[in-house]
């Protein structure tokens, strides 16, 4: 059993695998939250709960039971306007104006399995003996408003997870003002917070600060999750290291506006919560009606970040990532974009996928510029039909040109947008999301789909599917370059405007649901010009994501490095580019270039054809090493080793789930003359094996390399590298 329900305590006790989570309902219904961490035996756990009598300021709920105040009782969905002060999980307009409601427990059901979340990305079991559901109903008894709060543990992860579902069970519409898909109350502060920031070009760098009095959040008000914040918050606990102490993350499914973060209160309590932005947010609920919050995905580590890490590693690559390609390595790609830009013909693609046969390369990806008469960023998008002036005998012969060479061929999209000089916004001027009477705000000369109408969806779903099917595609890269502006939509009533960014994702989810679904051969990468949109909701649908506009092999270590805090190596695409790089101007050397690349979903991202014949030897060696590796990249244990946010230094390495195999990547940003001697240790290895390093005769104890560790590299030039690969002797 992992979720232990004791009536006559009214106590829930959730466990994950080495994970507990316990839930009280008080005397008078208020659903109380006693604890989440290490796993514990159940013994008196009500006892958590700690009442104390405070003054005037923090008011009592019960007035036989002064100790009993909202204001300080830990809650799992805690309300506004009935005497908590604190950040509200929810909040309900009701039709007399005001805000006040009072939720309390109704009822509950324990399940086996998980049962989906209806329109939205979602973990997943594949058999109702891996999982139990919690559900728990409130209700606000003047109203007949209902929360159903739901928890799912897994057995085999130390995942639980969470989402509500607002029910209007009254008689009159109700306005949903925000609903968070989280909210946790943790009994003091003494933690630090972690946060993956950045920009374009620029993301998930890893920040953290101390949690004070107040509020510290992050969030998106983009309508994408953004390149600028990750819908994720981490808390240390005080000396939590990479690899010690107890650390709680907490990511949403979910890829449009949100916001995360945590208040600290009068008596250093700390609450956390997460969910959907309440800013420029209001959904109607009429009778009967009901509202799915996105899910929130919560990971209690021991075993400080990288403990945590893995384990949404794990989980997110068998129980959240779907299709064929889940448990299938990933092809290495050649892409023209850096290499042509929208300056290309057929023979000039073909020449690239010929070249990129030769070195071993699998599949070529034809990137924008292909459709329309889109030789710039100006235009097109929308016009999903072949640029005949470009290619001539149409995209089938391109591909046919490139299967001949045994290569699989892949195509660029951005479906969600439209060009304003396009057929399809000449044909459909109220398509784009839009405000009467105000400016229409272009981004790289682009507007957005306002993908929660069907006819637009309809629209987005028939030209994809049509190109997917005129020819054998195996590979789509479906990309979106610019943020959201004069959020309005030409069919929603005035009421429901602020509904938009929530139903644009709906719209979105259930476009790449029916295309994903329609062409399960083919292998989906999401983009946002790069990573603007990696997180876990896209996963849910594309099991790949283009991490960064920046190739730089220097840019990319704390872009990388910052990405794998939640997400798990194999949705990562990294690719070797040109120098001097074309996003910051510097010169890597080509080895160095690759040993960052292979760290993700390898690819080559320059004119394969300008290769001298010393770098086309040098790049087959890359990618043989790249085939020899990639079951441990894309599917072994990850262990971040040095950080780049720390130091010159980066290092992390990979390792097979029986501990037999491992694969060591170690970067020098800048030399240093004199450098000091110093060794790195390595991780994950069975210290009671003994391992061979390839390329030499040498045998290391694992034990050796865990506790002793190897001699820091040393080199004569800046952004030097080196590899090693490990293999257990048997
Ligand atoms: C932004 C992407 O991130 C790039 O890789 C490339 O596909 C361009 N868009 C094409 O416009």
């Amino acid at each position: 059993m992992t979720i232990l329900y004791d009536q006559q305590r009214s106590l829930f006790h959730l466990q994950a695998r080495d994970t507990s989570y316990v839930i009280h309902v008080t005397r008078t219904g208020y659903v109380a939250h006693l604890y989440w961490g290490k796993k514990v035996r159940d013994v008196q756990l009500e006892r958590l709960l700690e009442l104390k009598e405070r003054a005037s300021f923090t008011p009592s709920t019960e007035l036989d039971q002064l100790s009993l105040s909202l204001d300080t009782l830990p809650q799992e969905y805690p309300g506004y306007g009935n005497s908590d002060f604190r950040m509200p999980a929810y909040a309900v307009m009701l039709p007399n104006g005001t805000t006040v409601t009072d939720l309390r427990y109704e009822s509950h059901t324990i399940v086996n399995g998980k049962p989906a979340l209806i329109g939205l990305p979602a973990t997943y079991v594949e058999s109702d003996e891996e999982a139990e559901t919690l559900e728990l109903t409130l209700k606000d008894e003047l109203t007949g408003l209902l929360v159903v709060l739901s928890y799912t543990v897994f057995n085999a992860f130390n995942a639980i997870t969470r989402s509500a579902r607002i029910v209007n069970n009254g008689e009159e519409t109700l306005q949903l003002q925000r609903a968070f898909s989280l909210s946790l109350d943790f009994a003091h502060d003494r933690y630090e917070m972690l946060q993956l920031s950045g920009a374009w070009t620029r993301e998930r760098h890893v920040h953290k600060r101390k949690l004070e009095p107040g509020l510290q959040a992050i969030e998106s008000r983009r309508g994408s999750s953004s390149h600028m914040q990750n819908p994720f918050i981490a808390l240390l606990s005080e000396g939590a290291t990479e690899d010690h102490g107890d650390v709680y993350g907490v990511n949403l499914v979910y890829s449009g506006n949100f916001t995360a973060g945590v208040e600290v209160d009068q008596f250093h309590s700390a609450r956390l919560f997460m969910g959907i932005n309440p800013f420029d947010f209001n959904w109607r609920l009429q009778p009967g009606e009901q509202f799915q919050t996105p899910e929130a995905v919560m990971v209690y580590s021991e075993q400080g970040l990288g403990g945590m890490s893995r384990s949404f590693h794990d989980l997110y690559r068998s129980r959240l990532i779907r299709g064929a390609f889940r448990d299938q390595v990933r092809p290495i790609l050649v892409n023209n974009w850096e290499a042509t830009y929208f300056n290309f013909n057929a023979d000039k693609i073909e020449s690239i996928a010929r070249t990129g046969k030769e070195l071993g390369i699998e599949l070529f990806v034809l990137d924008d510029g292909w459709f329309g008469k889109r030789d710039n960023d100006t235009t097109s998008l929308g016009d999903w039909f072949v640029d005949r002036n470009k290619l001539p005998n149409g995209l089938e012969d391109l591909v046919s040109r490139v299967k001949r060479l045994d290569m699989q061929f892949g195509l660029w999209f951005e479906p969600e947008m439209i060009s304003p000089e396009s057929e399809l916004y000449r044909a459909h001027p109220d398509w784009c999301l839009h405000v009467d009477g105000r400016r229409r705000t272009q981004a790289r000369h682009q507007l957005i789909l306002d993908m929660s109408r069907t006819d637009v969806q309809d629209y987005i779903v028939k030209s994809i599917s049509d190109i997917l099917s005129s020819a054998p595609i195996t590979y789509v890269k479906w990309d979106m370059n610019r943020n959201m502006t004069e959020i309005g939509s030409a069919l929603l009533p005035p009421e429901r405007q602020r509904e938009t960014a929530h139903r644009y994702m709906l719209g979105l989810y259930s476009v790449l649901e029916k295309i994903t679904s329609s062409f399960p051969h083919v292998l989906f990468e999401s983009c946002s010009g790069g990573g603007g949109r990696f997180d876990a909701g896209m996963l849910y649908y594309m099991p790949q994501t283009w991490t960064s506009d920046n190739s730089d092999a220097v840019s990319r270590l704390k872009i990388q490095y910052g990405t794998s805090i939640v997400y798990p190596v194999s949705s990562m695409g990294a690719h070797v580019s040109a120098v001097p790089n074309h996003q910051v101007g510097r010169m890597t050397s080509l080895e160095t270039r690759g040993n960052v690349a292979l760290s993700g979903n390898f690819g080559y991202e320059l004119d394969l054809t300008r290769f001298t014949e010393e770098e086309k030897v040098a790049v087959k060696a890359q990618i043989e090493l790249y085939k020899d590796v990639r079951h441990l990249v894309q599917f072994g244990d990850f262990y971040r080793l040095l950080s780049p946010f720390e130091g010159n230094e980066t290092a992390w390495m990979f390792v097979s789930k029986d501990q037999s195999d491992a694969f060591v990547v170690f970067v020098s940003v800048l030399q240093e003359p004199n450098p000091k001697l110093n060794r790195f240790r390595l991780k994950g290895l069975d210290p009671n094996r003994d391992y061979r390093l390839q390329g030499e005769e040498t045998v290391y104890g694992g034990d050796q390399l865990l506790y002793a560790g190897l001699a820091t590299p040393q080199f004569n030039s800046d952004y030097a590298s080196k590899v090693y690969r490990f293999r257990a002797v048997e």
